[in-house]
């Protein structure tokens, strides 16, 4: 199952990947591999993880050492090789993160190949979470090539909510393939909690899920601790439980 958590910049894609990973690994019966597909990345932080290299300088890498590889080194198990060396590995999930975006021309053999790479390590695993970039320019790149579950990340604001709706109308557009589709609504302060079916009327994607204001992500933010380790009783973590069990029961 390929989950991917899209939506605009600062909404909370990170937060609700990290908690997500968490749950997930609490069930203790999958094998979990977390794709930071966000060039601005910080899953890896949220994961308590560190990255060595991203998929975009296993790239640069090649193109440096093309010219000197022995001939009877293919570059594409070149690649093969750094790819699966770039995996971080835990006891709870591996993750790999892509970098920088690819760039312009001949980087296309290379970005082929590469995709081609994710995919199947990707099928190594039953729960796959991309912490998706802003925007869906990931999916028509294809970072991998289907994806079962697409969670959009709103602030509860009006503009969110359309932003929301647009991405699925663009996914429709560019044959985005996706078996389901929600949207969560997070940050939710106490008073605005009873609101959001009045917020989400005439948008035609079910909503999953909210997830509080949270102080203590406020706390960790500026600690710098890792989200993952969010006490038990949070109240972020705790609505992403939910969510978590929710898709683990569709
Ligand atoms: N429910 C919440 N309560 C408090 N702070 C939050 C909440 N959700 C996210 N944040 C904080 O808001 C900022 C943006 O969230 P983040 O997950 O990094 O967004 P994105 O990945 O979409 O850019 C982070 O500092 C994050 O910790
Ligand atoms: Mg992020």
């Amino acid at each position: 199952m390929i989950i991917a958590v899209s939506g605009k910049g600062g909404t909370g894609k990170t937060m609700v990947a990290a908690l997500l990973i968490r749950r997930l690994s609490e069930m203790d019966r999958y094998e979990l591999l977390a794709i930071d597909a966000d060039p601005d990345s910080n899953l890896p932080e949220a994961l308590g993880v560190k990255v060595e290299k991203t998929i975009g300088d296993i790239r640069e890498d090649l193109l440096e050492k093309r010219d000197k590889m022995p001939p009877t080194m293919s570059w594409r198990s070149q690649l093969e090789y750094d790819a699966f060396g770039a995996m971080v590995e835990t006891d709870k999930f591996d993750l790999i993160a892509m970098g920088r975006p690819e760039g312009k021309g001949c980087y296309c053999a290379a970005n082929h190949v590469l995709r081609e790479i994710i995919d199947s390590i990707a099928k190594n695993y039953d729960i796959v979470v991309i912490d998706a970039e802003a925007g869906l320019e990931h999916l028509s790149r294809r970072t991998t090539q289907d994806v079962d579950i697409m969670l959009i990340v709103t602030d509860p604001s009006k503009r969110g909510i359309t932003t929301a709706s647009r991405i699925k109308e663009l996914a429709g557009e560019m044959e985005i393939k996706f078996k389901e589709i929600f949207i969560i609504v997070n940050r939710v302060t106490p008073d605005l909690e009873s609101r959001i079916p009045e917020f989400t009327e005439g948008v035609d994607i079910e909503v999953i899920g909210t997830v509080p204001e949270d102080g203590e992500i406020t706390e960790y933010d500026f600690k710098g601790r890792p989200l993952i380790e969010l006490p038990p009783d949070s109240k972020a973590l705790n609505a992403v439980n939910e969510i978590a069990d929710k898709i683990t029961s569709l």
